[in-house]
């Protein structure tokens, strides 16, 4: 594999792929801040940073997937199986063959590797429904509404080897309203999400937000 150590900015327009299992509003949101063929995008310099150029997603039935395929994105359900090795073979072929610079995980509900996580080190992304480290894991609108804060929102940060834990590039509050169920709150948040990523992409393609701490040998 390459060398990882601060590979951003790379002076041309970089290649991002998301990952998805669900109905991927936010991959939506990447797909229109980065559009996917950067040849007929607007001549702005914003939006030629980066284009989607791949979607990966574990599950057939993922609404990302046709969402992708619409957009003219290549799409490929890459199943997960009995364990995540085969996936991430699988999947590392395909960001191979697309020569993918950097990975947004959106609304990807597996738990990739921490080898998977070291290789990509500083180029792999993750979005999480919460004020991290608050409410990480599995429900976290419901985590935060059960824990009565007043606040919640979204964080996106870099993936390491721990679950929602890796550096955190970008957070935006939400407050909490009085009344609020999992669902209000939920679509509340994700609201701020569709700005958020595509904010923390930029950030990091420009360099501005990095992964800290010494680079690990890759594996
Ligand atoms: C988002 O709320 C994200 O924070 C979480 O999963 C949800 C995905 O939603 N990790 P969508 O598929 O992007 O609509």
């Amino acid at each position: 594999m390459t060398d990882v150590s601060s590979p951003f900015p790379l002076g041309r327009t970089a290649r991002l792929a998301v990952f998805a299992s669900g109905r991927g509003s936010n991959l939506a949101a990447l797909i229109a801040a980065f559009l996917p063929v950067p040849e007929v995008a607007a001549p702005d310099a914003a939006a030629a940073e980066a284009c989607v150029a791949l979607v990966v997603c574990d599950r057939a039935e993922a609404g990302a997937l046709g969402l992708a395929r619409a957009a003219g994105v290549p799409a490929v359900h890459v199943p997960f199986g009995r364990d995540r090795v085969g996936f991430e073979a699988a999947a590392q072929r395909e960001l191979e063959r697309h020569n993918i610079d950097l990975i947004a995980l959106a609304g990807f509900m597996r738990i990739l590797s921490p080898g998977f996580a070291a290789t990509w080190r500083g180029r792999l992304l993750n979005i999480h429904p919460s004020l991290l480290p608050s409410f990480p894991g599995l429900h976290a609108v419901r985590q935060a509404l059960a824990a009565g804060v007043d606040r919640s929102g979204c964080t996106v940060h870099f993936v390491d080897a721990g679950v929602d834990t890796g550096p955190v590039i970008e957070r935006r509050d939400v407050p909490v309203l009085g009344g609020d169920d999992e669902d209000a709150l939920q679509a509340r948040i994700q609201d701020v999400e569709h700005v958020a990523y595509p904010a923390a992409v930029r950030a990091v393609l420009r360099g501005e937000a990095t992964f800290p701490g010494s680079m690990e040998a890759v594996p």
